[in-house]
C-alpha cells in the first residue's frame, strides 16, 4: 500500500458534503437519458450555460422516444447556440437507433453505449458509471489533469502512451462501490479546485496525496502538446430584407455546420478576394451594417454583412420570417446577425411598408 492509497475515499467524502446541485443530478437512480443528454451538452458549454439548454431539451424532448421522433430540424434548433450540431443528430440518430435495437432504453455497459452515434469512451463511462452504477472510469479533461497531477504523469496527456496511462491509472483509483460519484467528483474537483491555471491545492481534499503538490510541480503538470492552429476566413454576406422576412440560404448537407441556415455569403482567405466575391455573386452591395469575429475549434470567421440591394437568385434559398426564435436553425455568427436585426426591429419597419403597399394595391 502507498501513501497515496486512500485519497479516492476522501474524495468521496468531501463529494459528499460539496456535490453541485444540478438539474441533471437528480436523486439515485439517475435517469439514464438525462445523464446521456446532460453529458454531451456539457461537452462543448460550462454547467451554467447548460442549465437552461438541459430544462428547455427536457419539455420538448422528454424521453427518448420523442428525441428519435421528433424533425431533426426541431432537434437543430433546440441545441441552436450549442455549437458542434453533430452533436444534436447524433443524439437523435442514436435515440432512434435505441428504440429499435434496444426497446427504448439506454444499454447499460459501456462497450454497448459507446456503439451508439456520437458516444464515445468518456460519455460511455459516464452514462454506464452513473446510471447503471458499472465501474469503469469517465475519462475526460479535468479526470486526466488531475490524474496526471496525483500522479506527476510525465506524459503529454494527449498522446497515445499518456491517455492509455491515464485511464490505467483511473480504472486502478476508481471506486468499486460508487463509480459514478468518484467519477463526477474528480469533474467537480477539475472544474473548482484543481483547475488548469493557478490549481486551488489549499481547498484540495486530496493535497496530501498529490504528487505534483508533494514536488512543486502543479503548474508545469500536465504536459500537453500545443492547440492546432486555427484557419482565418474573411465571411462578407449580404442582407436581403423584404416584408418582414430575410433571404437566408442553407449550406450543405456535409461538412462543418451542416444543413444550418445562413445570410447569402462568400467565404475567402483575403478580404478584398472576399468582398469581390460577394459583389459578383450577389450584386452591388450598401452600406457595412454589422460586424462580427466568430471562434470555432479550427476556424476563425471575420463575418461583414452588408445591404443588398438585388435580390439574386439562389440555390437552398429561403425567405424566412424576422422573428425569435428563428424558424430555422442558424450557423454560428449568422444566429447573432439574425438576432440583431431582430432586436433592430427592421423587420417591423419594412413589414409595415410591404401592408401600406398592398392595401395600395388593392383599392386601385
Ligand atoms: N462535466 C461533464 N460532465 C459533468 C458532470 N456529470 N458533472 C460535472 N461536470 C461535468
Amino acid at each position: 500500500m502507498t501513501e497515496q492509497s486512500n485519497w479516492p475515499d476522501e474524495l468521496l467524502a468531501w463529494f459528499d458534503s460539496h456535490s453541485r446541485c444540478l438539474p441533471w443530478r437528480e436523486k439515485k437512480p439517475r435517469n439514464p437519458y438525462h445523464v446521456w443528454v446532460s453529458e454531451i451538452m456539457l461537452q462543448q458549454t460550462r454547467t451554467e450555460g447548460v442549465k437552461a439548454y438541459f430544462a428547455r431539451w427536457m419539455e420538448l424532448f422528454p424521453t427518448v422516444q420523442a428525441l428519435a421522433q421528433a424533425p431533426e430540424q426541431d432537434v437543430l434548433q433546440a441545441w441552436q447556440g450549442l455549437g458542434y450540431y453533430s452533436r444534436a443528430r447524433n443524439l437523435r440518430k442514436a435515440a432512434q437507433e435505441i428504440c429499435v435495437q434496444y426497446g427504448g432504453s439506454l444499454p447499460e455497459t459501456a462497450e454497448e453505449l459507446a456503439k451508439l452515434p456520437g458516444i464515445g469512451d468518456y460519455t460511455a463511462g459516464a452514462i454506464a458509471s452513473m446510471a447503471f452504477g458499472q465501474v469503469v472510469p469517465a475519462v475526460d479533461g479535468n479526470l486526466q489533469r488531475v490524474l496526471a497531477r496525483m500522479y506527476a504523469v510525465e506524459d503529454d496527456i494527449l498522446s497515445t502512451s499518456g491517455k492509455k496511462k491515464l485511464r490505467a491509472l483511473a480504472e486502478q483509483a476508481i471506486s468499486p462501490e460508487r463509480p459514478g460519484d468518484f467519477n463526477e467528483a474528480m469533474m467537480d474537483l477539475g472544474a473548482g479546485v484543481c483547475i488548469p491555471k493557478n490549481p486551488r491545492c489549499e481547498l484540495c481534499p486530496v493535497r496530501e496525496a498529490c504528487k505534483a503538490l508533494a514536488q512543486g510541480r502543479t503548474q508545469e503538470l500536465p504536459h500537453r502538446q500545443k492547440r492546432k492552429v486555427q484557419t482565418e476566413y474573411y465571411a462578407d454576406c449580404a442582407i436581403f430584407i423584404r416584408a418582414g422576412q430575410v433571404l437566408l440560404q442553407q449550406r450543405p448537407d456535409k461538412g462543418l455546420l451542416a444543413s444550418m441556415w445562413e445570410f447569402p455569403n462568400v467565404l475567402a482567405a483575403a478580404e478584398p478576394e472576399s468582398f469581390a466575391r460577394l459583389k459578383k455573386q450577389m450584386g452591388p452591395v450598401g452600406d457595412l451594417y454589422w460586424q462580427h469575429t466568430h471562434v470555432f475549434s479550427h476556424q476563425i470567421w471575420h463575418v461583414k454583412a452588408y445591404w443588398g440591394q438585388e435580390i439574386p437568385n439562389l440555390n437552398r434559398s429561403s425567405w424566412i420570417p424576422l422573428t425569435e426564435p428563428a424558424q430555422v436553425p442558424l450557423a454560428g455568427p449568422y444566429g447573432k446577425l439574425f438576432q440583431v436585426l431582430c432586436q433592430e426591429g427592421l423587420f417591423r419597419e419594412e413589414e409595415a411598408a410591404y401592408l401600406v403597399a398592398e392595401r395600395g394595391d388593392e383599392g386601385k
